[in-house]
């Protein structure tokens, strides 16, 4: 699966003080926006366009127009941070959501919304989520999304795990994931480390007491999903 870490000093630079433990939700925010505007740029580089006739004030001219009908799926909630920014870039873009969240004790990926219609009206797909983290809810999504019949799925997600990166290219090894960094290891309670934190949580101030931090734990059954993915990560 081929694994694009954006090297753009403007992308290290917004991600440094989006992890930072002080930044306050408003700001948060506003980095999801621009950073997914910056990797958006880098993951629809290879986007094929077709040739059409226009007229400049000086004269007619063969241009380039965008070819494939794109789709945005941001995963809810974290990925709806991102869809602003992707709109911007590619205005004709269709918006699909698809509603997933991660069980905290199994870490495995829950579905709770879906209104994908029956055959697939876009050529590419972008998933849009800023954490990948044990992998599994990217790759439940991009299931679903080849089963709805996409040509094409790219990932674009702020922050991936190594496990998570694991996973998602065993899983689905033609997709090509764009991130902002590639982190240490997952925490026994499948929280990125270094990571920052919960992406939903501090784009929404949504914080539910300290026992859902991401640095409470461990569970022992979560602590086993990790270690069963670190394991695979060292096969
Ligand atoms: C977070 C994140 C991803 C998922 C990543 O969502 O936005 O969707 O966890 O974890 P995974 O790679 O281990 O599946 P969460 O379940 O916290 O839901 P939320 O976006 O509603 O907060
Ligand atoms: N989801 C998040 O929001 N953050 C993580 O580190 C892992 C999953």
């Amino acid at each position: 699966m081929p694994l694009h870490v954006s090297q753009h000093p403007l992308v290290a630079h917004k991600l440094a003080i989006l992890r930072d433990k002080t930044t306050e939700p408003k700001k948060f925010r506003e980095l999801v926006r621009e950073l997914t505007w910056l990797l958006g740029y880098e993951a629809m580089a290879d986007l094929t366009t077709r040739p059409v006739q226009i007229e400049t004030p000086l004269e007619p001219m063969t241009a380039a127009s965008m070819e494939p009908r794109v789709g945005l799926i941001p995963i809810l909630r974290a990925g709806l941070g991102m869809v602003d920014a992707m709109l911007e870039l590619l205005p004709t873009s269709e918006v699909w959501h698809i509603g997933l969240y991660r069980d905290e004790r199994t870490l495995k990926p829950v579905e709770y919304y879906n209104k994908l219609p029956d055959a697939a009206t876009v050529q590419v797909c972008l998933v849009l989520d800023p954490m990948l983290a044990t992998g599994g809810s990217a790759a439940a999504t991009i299931d679903i999304l080849k089963a709805w019949g996409a040509a094409r799925v790219k990932q674009v997600s702020l922050i991936a795990a190594p496990e998570g990166v694991r996973t998602l290219g065993d899983a689905h090894p033609d997709v090509d994931v764009h991130v902002a960094a590639l982190d240490s290891h997952l925490n026994e309670r499948g929280y990125i480390v270094p990571g920052l934190g919960d992406a939903g949580d501090r784009q929404f101030g949504t914080f539910a007491g300290p026992g859902s931090e991401p640095g409470h734990g461990p569970d022992d059954e979560t602590a086993e999903v990790v270690r069963r993915l670190q394991r695979d990560l060292e096969r």
